[in-house]
């Protein structure tokens, strides 16, 4: 497979990078220290179409696909991740989740608002008492004359209380498990629904991250995506795409923790040279960089069969597990070789350290991926 990118891509990528460089570069450590969830980027990130690039034309996007998406993800992760994560699952699970199951009416009423950045949009799966294995799911939706009635907490939502728009999964039928999990569409605003204060994260300050919680809210039958009961394969389904889009955001933490450590590297000086000459930072540079490479080609090619409409659970899995452990990886060898400046907040070191240890557990632990991926090398 062949990943060198078209001129008109890397143009693209440039535009972007630039972007990131002089937006968001600047304003990520004070967003870092003040936890602001950063409605100004994200509008300009909008502006860009940064937020439509995997949706087609007529629903608002530009239709360029999820390589694309992917290329210029990583520009916006190696600028903060925070913003990143915001783009990776408003671009991601809401619109995925609506273009592929959603009736006409629901994709024209929602998809171009999040694909053009006007609203927010937001994926609710976990639970309180449930992550990875989320069929056991408590939050139900009871069928009411007006619609539905959902009671219970969804957990770790990304942009809860900022995104306008949620995507719910709840069980409409207690006893059936998986089976038993329908998936709906529901308004900011929406009588009966509620958010739990911003969880205080280790990382990823700006992106804000909180409880739903649904009480007695009615929400009208048009509500409904897809089938009812079908909703936990459309989730998962959607999370192949979803974990292509963390794995990027890996890999610009990753990038980014690189060229820091790459540049501190040359210009500090030891024992009468610079720390780059000496073996032991020489190779932790070469592990990092080549690890690096490794971890955006796996995503490249996840990326690249999804645009042909292959399925992708494994490689999407392998490209997640690859290349969130690589920036754990490489956030730690660039920490140690910024010695007791990457542990201070001079440098931005330790908040790559610290951003990229969630890409392990959300949209998936290493622990599931390594599930997933050992199941399919069982499916013919
Ligand atoms: N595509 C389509 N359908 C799929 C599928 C996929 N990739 N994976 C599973 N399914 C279907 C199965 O075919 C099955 O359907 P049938 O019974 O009709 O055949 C159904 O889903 C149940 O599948 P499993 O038996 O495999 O389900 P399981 O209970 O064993 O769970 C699991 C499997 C892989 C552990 C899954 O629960 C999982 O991925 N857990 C992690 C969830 C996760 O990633 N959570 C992150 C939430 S998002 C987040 O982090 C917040 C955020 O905002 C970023």
């Amino acid at each position: 497979m062949n990943f060198s990118l078209s001129e008109d891509l890397q143009l693209m990528q440039r535009t972007i990078r630039d972007f990131a460089e002089q937006e968001i570069v600047p304003i990520a450590p004070e967003l870092d220290r003040t936890h602001v969830y950063p409605f100004d980027t994200l509008k300009k990130m909008g502006e860009l179409g940064l937020f439509g690039v995997m949706t087609p034309e007529n629903y608002g996007g530009t239709g360029l696909g999820t390589l694309a998406f992917s290329v210029f993800l990583e520009e916006i992760a190696a600028a903060d991740a925070a913003h990143a994560t915001i783009m990776s699952v408003t671009s991601g699970l809401p619109q995925k989740l609506l273009l592929d199951y959603g009736t006409e009416e629901q994709k024209k009423s929602y998809v171009p608002k999040l694909a053009t950045g006007e609203w927010i949009g937001a994926f609710c799966l976990s639970e309180t008492h449930c992550g990875s294995d989320a069929a056991a799911m408590t939050t139900k939706a009871e069928k009411v004359p007006e619609g539905y009635k959902l009671n219970g907490t969804k957990a770790w939502v990304t942009s809860g209380s900022k995104a306008q728009l949620y995507l719910v999964l709840t069980k409409t039928d207690v006893n059936a498990g998986a089976a038993g999990v329908s998936c709906f569409v529901i308004e900011k605003g929406t009588e009966g629904m509620s958010f739990g204060k911003p969880e205080e994260k280790l990382g990823q300050h700006a992106s804000t991250t909180t409880t739903i919680t649904f009480e007695d809210c009615i929400i009208p039958e048009t509500a409904l995506v897809g089938q009812e009961g079908k909703g936990f394969s459309m989730a998962m389904a959607s999370l192949d795409a979803g974990r292509i889009g963390i794995a990027t955001v890996a890999i610009g933490i990753s990038r980014a923790a690189l060229e820091a450590a790459t540049a501190y590297a040359d210009e500090r000086q030891a024992f009468g040279k610079s720390i780059r000459n000496f073996q032991g930072v020489g190779f932790k540079l070469a592990d990092m960089a080549t690890r690096i490479e490794a971890s955006r080609l796996l995503t490249y090619k996840a990326a690249a069969l999804y645009d042909e409409g292959k399925n992708v659970t494994k490689e999407a899995s392998m490209a997640k597990l690859f290349a969130s452990e690589t920036s754990a990886f490489v956030t730690h060898q660039a920490l140690q070789i910024f010695g007791g400046y990457g542990y201070v907040k001079d440098y931005p070191v330790e908040r790559y350290f610290r951003d990229a240890r969630i890409t392990e557990i959300y949209e998936g632990t290493s622990e599931v991926q390594r599930l997933v991926i050992s199941r399919e090398l069982y499916k013919s």
